[in-house]
């Protein structure tokens, strides 16, 4: 009715652990799509970076932003901007996040450096404040569109009780567009910024992963904590501890879900100190 395309489509394709079955995915392109999307059960799908997906796939819809909510306005808006402070057009949930970070770079657009090398959409790294020792998603934010089963609506981030990885935004609450709020700043030092965060990842795996498997609890690495258990290197089937950094488990070929989940198990088994999981796992 609304026009969205709907194709299934294995999810494996779709996320970084290059994991997951199949799934009726519906690309919405405006609100209107988007609301019939969410009239049956859904799951929100952005970059996949953050997934570890049964191989069975999910029975709900999968709902991926897409065209206009995948465009970005980095035009300063001209009433909301100052001569250092510049408020964005609207960036969409879809946008990838890693382009958009170049593009603002280049621009002189200083705030959301610290975030280098998170391979999310928008929509994704603002729903979970992704970030790293050197900044996060709401350092970067004026305002956030959102939309449920009952409206769209618009907030700011002192609407939100966010923190460490989290937005408090509720799940299956769709990010479609936000504007930025940003510093003028000169490219250069941008970049200097960028690589300087860059640098934090020399240690993690390049292979195919969802990132890190835990939050850190309370400050600690919980990549320290597991490596300390002695698991780096533990293989179930084709699923690996990657031995550069214990938090990251690494997709050797051919992993399946549940390869990751038993591996997942191992870590809770071994390590005391409580960690919550920071991946989501479908279903
Ligand atoms: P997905 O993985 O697709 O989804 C994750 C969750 O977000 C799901 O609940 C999904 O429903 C929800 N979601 C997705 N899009 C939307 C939307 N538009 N609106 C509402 N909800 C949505 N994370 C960090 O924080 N810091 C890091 O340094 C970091 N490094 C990483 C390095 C690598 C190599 C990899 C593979 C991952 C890394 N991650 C890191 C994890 C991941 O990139 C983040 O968790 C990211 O926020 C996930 O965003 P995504 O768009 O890929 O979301
Ligand atoms: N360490 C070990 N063994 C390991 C891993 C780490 O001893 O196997 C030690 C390191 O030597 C270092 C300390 O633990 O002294 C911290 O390690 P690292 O610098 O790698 O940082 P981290 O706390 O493990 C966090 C984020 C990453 C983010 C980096 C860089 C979490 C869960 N992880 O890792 O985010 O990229 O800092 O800022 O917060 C993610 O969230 O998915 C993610 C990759």
């Amino acid at each position: 009715r609304s026009g969205a395309r709907v194709e299934r489509l294995p999810l494996a394709r779709y996320t970084t652990l290059g994991v997951g079955g199949e799934a009726e995915v519906w690309f919405v392109e405006n609100h209107a799509q988007l609301a019939e999307a969410m009239e049956q059960p859904y799951r929100v799908l952005g970059g996949g970076s953050n997934l570890v997906i049964a191989d069975e796939g999910v029975p709900e819809r999968v709902i991926r932003l897409a065209g206009p909510l995948a465009e970005r306005d980095l035009e300063p808006d001209a009433a909301l901007s100052t001569p250092d402070e510049v408020v964005t057009g609207w960036v969409g949930g879809g946008v990838p996040l890693p382009g958009l970070i170049r593009q603002l770079q280049r621009l002189g657009l200083s705030g959301l450096e610290g975030t280098v090398g998170i391979p999310a959409q928008v929509g994704g790294a603002v729903w979970m404040n992704a970030g790293t020792r050197y900044g996060e998603m709401f350092d970067g934010l004026h305002t956030i569109e959102i939309a449920t089963p009952q409206g769209v609506r618009q907030v700011t981030p002192a609407d939100l009780h966010w923190g460490y990885r989290d937005s408090g935004i509720p799940r299956g609450h769709v990010v479609t567009r936000v504007r930025l709020k940003l510093r003028r700043a000169a490219p250069d030092e941008v970049l200097a910024r960028m690589d300087f965060a860059d640098h934090a990842r020399r240690g993690q795996p390049k292979m195919k992963t969802p990132g890190c498997a835990f939050k850190n609890p309370g400050g600690v690495s919980a990549g320290k904590l597991i490596d300390e258990a002695g698991l780096k290197g533990t293989r179930v089937g084709n699923a690996l501890i990657a031995p550069e950094h214990a938090n990251f488990i690494v997709n050797l070929g051919g992993a399946t879900a549940a390869d990751v989940h038993a591996l997942l198990d191992v870590i809770r088994a071994r390590v005391t100190v409580p960690m919550e999981l920071e991946y989501e796992l479908w279903p």
